[in-house]
């Protein structure tokens, strides 16, 4: 599979690998997924032509630790879990999460980029790949609804309209009989599309992840549990509240403790999970 076949949407995802592989070569490293800078050296694409920035190679290493350290509790606590991880890209986080043999782990992306990621990555047991649109009402079918899910969207909701991402919490909410839903968020998107905009004509990248935005986002963290009648906000973090704020480049470290302090700069950067509880209140 070639990446230069790839849609732009698609694209997004070979910006978000190449953050993390760049994040592993640092010497402070957030993520330490080195699997990432593996996977970006067997693809031949130009990825620092895309002009992926500091703030974007912290910010992307950061949130997918936050996520895998989600997982992480929940797969502990389920050890019979699914692990769903939605517009997957080449993601890594199988590896990085290592869950017990006992979980299985569905990567799910449109069909072209699912073909990329199995070419680029390793065959690992109980981990699946799945091409589909989630925006498709029957994708969820294979996955066992019995067991406890955890379903996360690192990066992919930015790309789908309001209507569809209500759509596809709802569907994992009623197809799934208890779960968390996990994914990383922005608040409300205008003002930062105005200034993206301002700069995406010099940054390849940011053409690339602005130039395909759909969603507009939300300010209230309550706001998606109107998307699934069962969803109940759990946590809301800021990355730029996090201890590894520590690890970021000098500028970058000074600019996200001040931002951790007002709530509305905070939000571009948060962390979000709900909890959905079975329907009869049995566990
Ligand atoms: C910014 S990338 C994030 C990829 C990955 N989660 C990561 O963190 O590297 C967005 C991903 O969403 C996928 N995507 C976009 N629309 C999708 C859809 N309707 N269904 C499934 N995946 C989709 C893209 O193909 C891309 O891989």
């Amino acid at each position: 599979m070639d990446a230069g076949a790839l849609s732009p949407v698609q694209q997004t995802a070979l910006a978000t690998a190449y953050a993390r592989a760049l994040d592993s070569r640092s010497p402070r490293s957030i993520l330490g997924d080195t699997l990432a800078d593996e996977v970006v050296a067997g693809i031949d694409f130009d990825f620092a032509g895309l002009g992926v920035t500091p703030s974007v190679v912290c910010l992307v290493a950061l949130r997918a630790r936050m996520l895998d350290d989600m997982i992480r509790r929940f797969v502990t606590e389920q050890p019979d879990a699914v692990v769903v991880d939605l517009g997957a890209g080449l993601s890594t986080g199988v590896f990085r999460v290592d869950p017990p043999p006992s979980v299985d782990w569905f990567s799910v992306d449109l069909p072209e980029m699912t073909a990329l990621r199995d070419g680029v990555l390793p065959h690992r047991y109980r981990s699946h790949s799945l091409a589909a649109s989630v925006a498709e009402t029957d994708w969820l079918r294979v996955m066992p609804a019995d067991r406890p899910a955890i379903v996360v969207a690192d990066g992919l909701f930015p790309f789908l309209p309001d209507a569809v991402v209500a759509a596809t919490a709802g569907r994992i909410t009623e197809h799934f009989r208890l779960g968390m839903i996990a994914f990383n968020d922005y608040g409300t998107v205008s003002r930062l599309n105005r200034l993206a905009k301002l700069i995406m004509a010099r940054k390849p990248m940011f053409r690339t992840m602005y130039g395909q935005w759909e969603f507009r986002g939300f300010r209230d963290a309550h706001h998606p549990e109107t998307w699934g009648a069962r969803m109940r906000l759990v946590e809301e973090s800021s990355a730029m509240r996090q201890p590894e704020v520590a690890l970021f480049p000098p500028l970058l470290r000074i600019g996200s403790r001040l931002g951790a302090r007002v709530p509305a700069v905070a939000s571009k950067a948060r962390v979000l999970c709900y909890r959905f509880d079975p329907p009869d209140g049995t566990r």
